[in-house]
């Protein structure tokens, strides 16, 4: 697979994985592509925990998915992230962001438009959907056989000054190639963001996995080879709709956007 069509094969994976475990040669070829990544200084900022062990798997995986049924069930994540779904085609065709709310369970489906509400939220709660959510983030979690934490050095992570800044973006240069990294291994990654939301439950991951204390814990990620055959989710939280040219890109100046043929 040459570079373009890695960038253009990756994606974020919503369905299970293979639970055969990642080979080390795989694993180190992930974490060399990470080291390959820019850094301001050559500060190489970031640091990676690969876990396999099941039983910290396997309380990840409780730990996301209790998130994930609070979140749902006390309509904090469609409060947070309610400005990023669409309900329309009509809405995606225009914008061409956010995630299109298309598949929704059957029962859910009369309440498409209601789903951000609070009474879509009471309905949710009625239909014992917090919780089936919250069971299908746990299984897809535990069924991953390699976990990722990535961690940033204080001395650079410092949120409030540029190195912050540095950082975060060193950081995001070497997700991108660990992700490009994936997609050439017919392998998949998504993040487990439902903690991160819940300060309680990611101080339990940090418990979990030792973090010390020159150390800031950023994201956590679930990675597997693909099953050859992918079911779309109860659910399906990420989108391929992308922007048009002249949606993000100017020319010369922020007034003349880009055409879109090009
Ligand atoms: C900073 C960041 C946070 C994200 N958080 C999540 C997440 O919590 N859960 C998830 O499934 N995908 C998450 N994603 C993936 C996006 O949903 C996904 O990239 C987007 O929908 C486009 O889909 P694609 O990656 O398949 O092209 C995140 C991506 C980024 C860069």
């Amino acid at each position: 697979m040459d570079l373009h069509e890695a960038i253009l094969s990756r994606r974020t994976t919503n369905g299970h994985f293979q639970s055969t475990p990642i080979k080390p040669e795989h694993q180190r070829r992930l974490m060399e592509a990470a080291s390959a990544a820019p850094s301001h200084f050559n500060s190489q900022p970031w640091r990676f925990c690969l876990i396999e062990a099941p039983e910290k798997i396997a309380e990840v995986a409780e730990i996301s998915g209790r998130s994930m049924t609070q979140l749902i069930d006390q309509g904090i994540f469609f409060q947070r992230y309610r400005r990023y779904f669409r309900f329309s085609q009509k809405e995606v065709d225009e914008r061409r962001d956010g995630i299109y709310i298309d598949h929704l369970p059957a029962p859910l489906r009369p309440f498409t438009k209601q789903l951000f509400s609070d009474a879509g939220i009471q309905v949710m709660r009625t239909l014992g959907v917090p919780k089936k959510l919250g069971e299908d983030n746990r299984k897809l979690v535990a069924g991953s056989p390699l976990l990722l934490a990535v961690m940033l050095d204080k001395n650079e992570y410092i949120p409030q000054a540029l190195s912050g800044f540095y950082s975060i973006f060193g950081m995001g240069a070497a997700m991108e190639n660990i992700w490009l990294t994936v997609a050439t291994l017919k392998m998949g990654i998504q993040f487990i963001s439902t903690p991160m939301e819940l300060p309680e439950e990611w101080q339990r991951i940090k418990d979990l996995i030792k973090l010390p204390s020159d150390l800031e814990l950023m994201a956590v990620y679930r990675l597997g080879y693909l099953p050859f055959e992918q079911k779309r989710p109860n659910i399906d939280w990420s989108s391929r709709e992308r922007k048009r040219f002249s949606q993000y890109v100017y020319r010369e100046d922020c007034q003349q956007p880009q055409g879109d043929e090009w």
